[in-house]
């Protein structure tokens, strides 16, 4: 018999993989929002114990992270307090639980890479909601792996390629029809490990299958500039774009952006388990497998 995985947040970026990625192998199923809001106690309790998972795999957040900023009671239910709900049932039936987090927890300051002992300090409403669902689940139960993620990008909702191939191609439009072109402006002085879903599920199901438990970092090897990542984007995809980099301080945004979001994975290294590839692998792959999806 399969073992039962349940993953909140199914139909986002993240979830929409998990479930194509695990179904194979585990007897898996999902709820987002319509199903159940994780910041109802009761419900979250039903709904749980209804499945019976042997594994919780929690994708769910309010991930809006200029949102956030004007929504701090919201952030913190969805992302602190919906934690805890999850957790506080998953303990009381024995349930292992996965949860992912964000480079968003530290505060972008530190000239390398991010490590798990590194103290975090968040900056914006976003980070310290996730920073209080990792304290939250740390607080409650103890078989419990939280996944701390970076620059996310998949088939799925909203995320940066998805936006540089739209702009990319309106402006090759623009060219088409012979009209004064302004190039591409992507900053260059936040750097990250862009980070494939896909990715990210297999190095889910590895730590899944193995008694690792804390904070682990989980990105891809390598990293890069948003201009860099816009760059390979349009490489990768052959398309010919007038792109030119420029600062933070000309794109304000409500909520603060950290120069380095770039993650170490320590301890999925230590543990003999990173099977995380370079981002620009990761990229070439997703592109090559999605290309017809992606074009407007
Ligand atoms: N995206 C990134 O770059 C990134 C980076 C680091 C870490 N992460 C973390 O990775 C995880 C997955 O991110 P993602 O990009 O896949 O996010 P996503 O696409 O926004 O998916 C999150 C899902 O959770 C749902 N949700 C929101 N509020 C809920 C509530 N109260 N009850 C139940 N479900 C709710 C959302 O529904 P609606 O769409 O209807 O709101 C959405 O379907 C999150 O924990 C996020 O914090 C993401």
């Amino acid at each position: 018999m399969k073992t039962k995985v349940l993953v909140t947040g199914s139909r986002g970026q993240l979830g929409s993989d998990l479930i194509r990625g695990l179904s194979s192998r585990y007897d898996v199923s999902g709820i987002d929002i319509e199903d159940v809001d994780i910041t109802d106690s009761s419900s979250v309790r039903d709904v749980i114990i209804s499945y019976n998972p042997r594994v919780v795999i929690h994708a769910a957040a309010y991930t809006d992270v200029d949102g956030c900023e004007s929504n701090t009671g919201l952030a913190m239910a969805v992302n602190a307090d919906g934690t805890r709900n999850i957790a506080e049932v998953c303990r009381d039936i024995g349930t292992r639980m996965i949860y992912y987090s964000t480079d968003y927890v530290f505060d972008g300051e530190k000239r390398s890479a991010y490590v798990e002992s590194d103290s975090p300090n968040p900056q914006t409403v976003y980070g310290r909601s996730k920073l209080e669902g990792e304290r939250a689940l740390a607080a409650t139960m103890d078989n419990y792996v939280i996944l701390r993620l970076a620059w996310l990008y998949g088939e799925g909702g909203r995320n940066f390629v998805r936006t540089m191939i739209k702009l990319g191609y309106n402006q090759q439009r623009a060219m088409q029809r012979e009209e004064i072109i302004t190039p591409l402006k992507v900053v260059d002085d936040q750097v990250g490990n862009p980070t494939w879903t896909v990715e990210v599920v297999r190095q889910t199901l590895a730590v899944m299958e193995n008694n690792l438990t804390g904070v682990v970092h989980c990105s891809s090897e390598g990293e890069t500039s948003w201009y860099g990542f816009a760059q390979a984007i349009f490489e990768c995809l052959g398309m010919k774009v007038q792109i030119r980099p420029c600062k933070s301080d000309e794109f304000p945004r409500p909520a603060h952006r950290p120069k380095m979001s770039s993650l170490a994975n320590n301890s999925l290294v230590q543990e003999g388990l990173n099977c995380m590839c370079h981002w620009k692998e990761a990229l070439e792959a997703f592109l090559q497998g999605n290309k017809e999806k992606l074009m407007p």
